[in-house]
């Protein structure tokens, strides 16, 4: 077998996140600052954010309150699907196509390197340069690719597990624990744990705190893909073990983020993987049936809490964008602590300024800030590669088939390894 040359190792914050990234990218113009991103640095004029569904309903808001300041310089929202693997097809097009009309675009953490390497990103440096110093450390070097910030952390997000503290006293610490509660689940009739196990981005995230919280790894500390490992196969056997046994409802194959928001909004489960932006808004949504008895802890591990991977977007200006004096404003905007605290009152969404997760104030009304915090800072990044797509397709499908009982954990762990291979390959 060859073995992948680029897969190169990289410290982030208190983690060691583990990297791949090429010696060649896509082809565009990089960290250059030539060609396209040359064009359009003074430019200033009516722009557009482009951003999945806003399930928060924080950007039209905000949105509006930019325009009613920036008369001649509005912003038009385009909503994307609130499927992750459609945002991110939808810019490819778009990027592709040199659209000068897609400004300034929200970019989830794992699609960073490939958008970059490809050259549609603006390096945010010299006329385009932000302050990142008061930000979270790994949502810094989310948005950045080989040494460049290509993008600004906009909101972060890392994995909670909420349970209903009305029929758990004490949030289960172990995957094992939270198993054993699932007779309480059976005894309300409801299904006891499900998180996101559609075929998409979702799945992926999943499947790797599945396996990085029962003490395995996708890359190993090389940034070689280790999947043929007992814990990695314990970590997926995990999920399988799970689906297979009930303790997952078989509906749950099919729930991305919001699927299964509603599901355990709908008094339907007992134990919910979701981003924090659940909190929001089951605990204000008239429907929702857990309002008063929402508890939220760390996702659970092998011996003590499990890891989340990490979430998160990043707004980036299009290099192709005429305007991009008045994107790099909008991104400005969008990152003060007057936004970020709008994001994180409003929304439920994790702020990417260290400050606040220790505000006082804040924490008062959003008593899960710490474990949100901690829950981040622990974050394990999915890997970092201009290959990503392939990477991920690997990942979803192998684990979708394991899920699902058409191959066994070993079996879909082996070919993941070897497709992730395989995408690294000949570099
Ligand atoms: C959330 C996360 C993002 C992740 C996606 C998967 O939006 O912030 O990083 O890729 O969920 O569905």
């Amino acid at each position: 077998m060859k073995t992948p040359k680029f897969l190169l190792p990289v410290a982030t914050a208190g983690v060691l996140a583990l990297t791949l990234s090429a010696c060649g990218g896509g082809g565009g113009t990089t960290s250059s600052g030539g060609g396209d991103a040359a064009q359009g640095l003074d430019g200033r004029g009516p722009i557009t954010y482009v951003q999945g569904k806003d399930n928060s309903n924080v950007i039209r808001p905000l949105i509006e309150k930019w325009n009613a300041a920036h008369p001649n310089e509005k912003v038009t929202f385009k909503e994307q699907t609130d499927n992750a693997d459609q945002q991110h097809d939808d810019l490819v097009q778009h990027f592709q196509a040199k659209d000068a009309n897609y400004d300034v675009a929200s970019v989830d953490v794992v699609w960073t390197a490939e958008f970059a390497a490809k050259g549609w990103l603006q390096p945010l440096k010299d006329k385009m340069a932000l302050d990142t110093s008061a930000m979270l450390k790994p949502t810094v070097e989310a948005a950045s690719y080989k040494g460049t910030l290509y993008a600004v952390p906009e909101s972060s997000d890392g994995g909670i597990l909420y349970y209903r503290k009305d029929l758990v006293p004490t949030a289960p610490k172990t995957w094992a624990e939270m198993m054993s509660m699932c007779s309480i689940a059976t005894a309300n009739n409801m299904g006891c744990y499900a998180g996101q196990f559609k075929k998409y981005e979702g799945l992926t995230v999943n499947a790797s705190e599945a396996i990085n919280s029962a003490g395995g790894a996708v890359l190993d500390k090389d940034g070689k893909p280790s999947l043929n490992t007992p814990e990695a196969k314990a970590g997926l056997e995990n999920l399988t073990k799970a689906y297979a046994g009930g303790q997952i409802p078989k509906e749950g194959i099919t729930f991305q983020e919001e699927e299964s928001r509603q599901a355990f909004q709908d008094g339907k489960l007992l134990f919910l993987r979701n981003w924090p932006y659940v909190y929001n808004l089951a605990t204000t949504e008239g429907s929702s049936k857990v309002k008063d008895v929402l508890g939220m802890a760390a996702l659970p591990g092998l011996t003590g809490p499990g890891s989340s991977s990490l979430g998160g977007h990043s707004a980036a200006v299009s290099v192709y964008s005429k305007n991009k004096a008045t994107a790099l404003d909008f991104l400005k905007f969008l990152t003060t602590e007057e936004t970020q605290k709008f994001f994180a009152t409003q929304g439920s969404l994790a702020p990417v300024l260290g400050k606040l997760y220790d505000d006082k104030d804040l924490v008062a009304k959003l008593p899960y800030l710490p474990v949100l915090k901690t829950s981040i800072e622990n974050a394990v990044p999915r890997p970092v590669t201009p290959f990503y797509p392939a990477v991920t397709k690997a990942i979803q499908e192998n684990a979708y088939s394991a899920i699902k009982g058409e191959k066994t954990a070993e079996t879909a762990l082996s070919d993941m390894q070897k497709s992730i291979e395989s995408a690294s390959a000949g570099q």
